[in-house]
């Protein structure tokens, strides 16, 4: 490659999960410290980050045709830009990027993109690099202070996965599982609020899986984790996610009805209802010891919401199996949850598995348990009408003196009246849609 002036704007695009948007969010830093600033909307970068995920479909077709696009608008502008590919494809398939995409110049894994701005120096020289090496931990000590965020921020606490699903590529794209130290994350928590955070949601692959020691040298888990954060001041709420079942504990499940400041909500997955499917898939739990671990959580938090993950058509799923889920689907009565169409993943066992399912018989399943999800996610909604609770302001609406944000049950809320981002209003909830209620102003909490 050619030496070519360095770059004075950029644009980072994350399409994988909150991990990969935090990643995005640090590595947008990462530039910034380097003066450059983020392209104006509507205009071309000079540098394109894509932060890519590889969890399903075709994801690494998407990132050719996404470099080919941007390559054609380069052409057409005069001016090629720099090309970074980062997250979980760049993990499992940085090399044949390399080797197919020559409009690449950088190549970056999710435990390694804190050396982003070197590899930067080497392109601007002409340079091309790769780093996928995991070296874990290290990337958080030498990423830059948080700046200013908005009021609803992410902070990874935890990454990796050791549970080995069997048609899940995280495990070898994120690693192992790690846990932050405590002090980081107190610190970093403080800084976060400091810049202007009132909520913070802790992340991990596997958040419950967390483990550290406090300030006193005592081992805790996720629920001791919560406990210290929660006594900073300015910070008003706090949520976690996502969660695995075998990692839960009666500390954190206490936690729920003791901690004012962790908003009830649980976001965790079960794949499915049947249970030789989900030991096809090497989940460590029943759909029964799943129940009953959900169970616990509405005795400690009555107005709990639960929200899940499901794959329809893993390899070998009978209609039978299915209903399983459907069924399990109605006695949890889901107040939101996520449902995908199994997809292969080269390298993982399941996708040579017996008994691939047909396109067409994913689509319908998939289909039927939308519309059972769907309609548990309205009926959790009306249920909601005449609650008072208070909103957190994120964003505004639409239309003027239209404001949105999000419930402690994590519905989207918007409403009419004089507010600012940041603000904690307290709305009643008149109206509900599917994904979004309507609030009348009852006061403002605190500005
Ligand atoms: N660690 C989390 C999230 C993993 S990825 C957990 O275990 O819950 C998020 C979701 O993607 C998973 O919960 C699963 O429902 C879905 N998923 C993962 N691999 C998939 C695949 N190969 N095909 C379809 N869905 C998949
Ligand atoms: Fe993937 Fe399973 Fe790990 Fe979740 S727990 S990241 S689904 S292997
Ligand atoms: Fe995707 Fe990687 Fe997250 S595969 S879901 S970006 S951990």
């Amino acid at each position: 490659m050619k030496p070519t002036n360095p770059p004075k704007t950029y644009r980072v695009k994350s399409f994988g999960c909150q991990m990969n948007v935090y990643d995005g969010e640090r590595m947008a830093e990462l530039l910034g410290e380097r003066g450059i600033t983020p392209a104006p909307e509507g205009e071309e970068a000079d540098l394109v980050v894509l932060n890519t995920c590889h969890i399903r479909e075709k994801a690494a077709e998407k990132v050719y045709s996404d470099i080919g696009r941007l390559v054609k608008a380069g052409e057409e502008r005069g001016q090629k830009p720099m090309i970074a590919v980062a997250g979980c494809v760049a993990q499992a398939e940085g090399e044949e990027i390399m080797a197919r995409a020559p409009a690449v110049s950088m190549v970056v894994g999710p435990q390694a993109y804190h050396r982003l701005p070197e590899m930067l120096d080497k392109a601007v020289q002409g340079e091309r690099a790769t780093d996928t090496d995991m070296p874990a931990i290290a990337k958080f000590g030498a990423l830059p202070a948080r700046r200013k965020i908005g009021p609803a921020a992410f902070l990874t606490v935890q990454e990796g996965c050791d549970k080995f699903c069997t048609y899940c590529v995280v495990p070898y794209t994120r690693g192992a599982e790690i846990s932050r130290p405590f002090s980081d994350l107190v610190g970093e928590t403080q800084r976060l609020v400091e810049a202007g955070a009132r909520e913070i949601t802790l992340l991990g692959q596997n958040v419950n899986a967390w483990s550290g020691e406090d300030d006193k040298g005592r081992a805790v888990g996720l629920a001791g984790l919560i406990r210290a954060l929660a006594a900073i001041d300015g910070l008003e709420r706090l949520r976690y996610t996502t969660s695995h079942p075998a990692d839960m504990d009666d500390a954190l499940i206490a936690a729920h009805g003791e901690v004012a400041k962790l908003m009830p909500y649980l976001h965790l997955p079960v794949q499915s209802g049947n249970d030789r499917v989900l030991k096809a898939m090497n989940r460590s739990h029943t759909a029964e010891s799943y129940l009953r671990l959900l169970e616990r959580f509405r005795a400690a938090r009555p107005d709990i919401a639960l929200s899940g993950d499901f794959i329809v058509g893993f390899p070998g799923e009978t209609e039978a199996e299915f209903e399983d889920t459907l069924k399990l689907v109605d006695e949890v009565r889901y107040a939101q949850a996520y449902s995908f169409k199994y997809s292969p993943r080269p390298g993982t066992p399941a996708a040579t598995m017996e008994g691939q399912i047909a396109p067409e018989v994913m689509d319908e399943r998939l289909q039927r348990l939308l519309a059972s999800l769907n309609r548990d996610q309205l009926a959790f909604n009306q249920a909601s009408i005449g609650r008072t609770c208070q909103v957190l302001v994120e964003r505004k609406g639409k239309h003027a003196g239209q404001w949105l944000g999000k419930s402690p049950w994590l519905q989207s809320v918007w409403f009419e009246a004089d507010a600012a981002i940041g603000d904690l209003v307290e709305v009643e909830l008149a109206e509900a849609g599917p994904n979004s209620l309507r609030g009348i102003v009852r006061a403002t909490v605190a500005a």
